[in-house]
């Protein structure tokens, strides 16, 4: 049983409906969050006899797991979905969900409706765990099935996951955020920050290492704020220290530090640690301390600076990447030339950048001075460029030096490579087999490609 719900029943409902093992076909959007809830999805389906297929066209289920950003993101989910109706006209016992970030918003939940009435099931991601129970509701009735803002006080920790890597795997150490960043619409989507209890996660580390995975990623939004509300309090370095004395895991990393919650602690256990890899991804957001206040962000540009002081000094080779966002309203060239400077003086090994979207509900909506869209492109372009020029002069003095690759796969698209990824998360890929996945092997560095390499294996 899975709350109200027979499993078998659900199992042979969906037989017949397919006429034989029914197939479902997932797209994750978005970020790792959103990655790990698609594991958790895919996890579940497997219980009630799904297979897996990589193309939407043999699928008897097709569940798009949305990110809600940025626009660019949602009008995707929207082409994608508007897609396949008349792949749903010519087979009508296709199911097709949606659910994920997007959902969460009204407007967009409402669009959604209206829009696309061949949609049998929208759902929040507070409700990833009653999956069962809601297909079960679109095999038994008509019309659309939708289960919307039912964020739950506990956190599941019965849902089974079925993962898409064999090294690394990814971990969720808490879910929600409570920042409210003036652009952003998580906090809305996601709800308040709930944080697992930490011997649920380092016992979903030891199966992990038992099924010989040799990477962990701890993921929240904001994991340096991991643990405030748990009863005792716990702090994110103490998880750490408790991750890393699991015997088997090579590596350990984390995902995402708020500058303004990055401890001196937490430093001091990075620069310790022999697991814990070389890598830290600090999001600045913008270089400017004026436009971080009204982002609300809690950090001037000093201060992150001296955050990336002190975490250089405690790690002298780690490597550092980014967020960066470009366009907030207001930002004039003066505050672009802010964020330059700290990107020169940051030496980033990678930056992801954005240019701002407006979300609805989120107060950056709402204020004046949108920065218009072809000086926003211009700055976007400028900022790129330099962006990559850093990325690949940090690279390339990595060139001929040996490093562990940990190996995730054989290579799909070059025959005879095995990909995989160094301590500072750069990707390498070299000639080798399928039994190397899983193990970590010294490669020499030969070619760099600006942010991946090509190398050999030294014996
Ligand atoms: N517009 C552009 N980028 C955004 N991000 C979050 N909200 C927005 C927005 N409204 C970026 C931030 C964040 C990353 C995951 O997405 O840089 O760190
Ligand atoms: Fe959004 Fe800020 Fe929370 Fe990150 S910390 S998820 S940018 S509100």
């Amino acid at each position: 049983m899975c709350g109200d719900v027979d499993l078998s029943q659900v199992r042979s409902l969906m037989r017949e409906r397919a006429g034989g093992t029914p197939a479902a076909f997932v797209r994750t959007y978005g970020c790792q969050q959103n990655v790990a809830d698609g594991e958790k999805m895919k996890g579940l389906l497997a219980e009630l006899g799904f297979r897996f297929v990589d193309s939407s066209e043999e699928a008897d289920l097709i569940l798009f797991n949305t990110c809600a950003v940025r626009e660019h993101a949602e009008d995707r989910v929207f082409g994608n979905v508007g897609a396949l109706k008349h792949v749903k006209q010519k087979k009508p016992g296709l199911i097709i969900a949606v659910c994920g970030c997007m959902t969460e918003q009204q407007a967009v939940a409402q669009r959604l409706q209206k829009t696309f009435p061949f949609v049998d099931l929208v759902f929040g991601p507070h409700v990833i765990h009653r999956l069962p129970e809601l297909l079960y509701q679109v095999l038994s009735q008509p019309g659309q099935v939708r289960l919307l803002g039912q964020e739950e006080k506990t956190i599941r920790e019965d849902i089974p996951i079925r993962r898409d890597g064999r090294s690394r795997a990814w971990v969720t150490a808490m879910y929600g955020c409570d920042n409210f960043c003036s652009y952003c619409i998580v906090p809305y989507v996601r709800g308040r920050e709930k944080s697992r209890r930490p011997e649920d996660i380092v016992q979903e580390c030891r199966e992990l290492v038992e099924a010989g995975y040799r990477e962990i990623t701890l993921l929240g939004q904001n994991v340096n704020s991991y643990g405030k509300n748990l009863e005792p309090p716990v702090r994110f370095a103490d998880l750490l220290r408790e991750v890393e004395q699991i015997e088997g895991i090579s590596r350990i990393r984390f995902m995402t530090s708020h500058p303004k919650d990055l401890s001196d602690e937490l430093i001091e256990v990075m620069g310790a640690s022999s697991k814990i890899c070389k890598h830290l991804h600090l999001p600045l957001q913008s270089g400017s301390s004026r436009i971080l206040k009204q982002m609300n962000r809690r950090y001037d540009k000093e201060q992150y600076l001296s955050r990336v002081e002190k975490i250089r000094a405690a790690v002298p080779d780690i490597a550092l990447t980014t967020d960066i966002i470009v366009g907030f309203p207001g930002e004039t060239e003066e505050d672009f030339q802010e964020t330059m400077d700290v990107v020169y003086r940051g030496g980033y090994d990678s930056a992801f950048t954005f240019i701002y979207s407006k979300r609805t509900g989120t107060p950056a909506a709402a204020m004046e001075q949108q920065v218009p869209e072809d000086v926003v492109k211009e700055r976007f372009d400028r900022l790129l460029t330099e962006v990559q020029r850093i990325a690949a002069q940090k690279a390339e003095r990595l060139m001929g030096r040996t490093e562990a690759v940990l190996v995730e796969e054989v290579n799909a698209r070059a025959s005879g490579l095995v990909t995989g990824r160094l301590s500072n998360n750069l990707i390498v890929h070299f000639p080798g087999t399928e039994d190397l996945i899983g193990k970590l092997v010294n490669v020499k560095l030969k070619e760099c490609k600006g942010f991946y390499f090509f190398g050999e294996a030294v014996r």
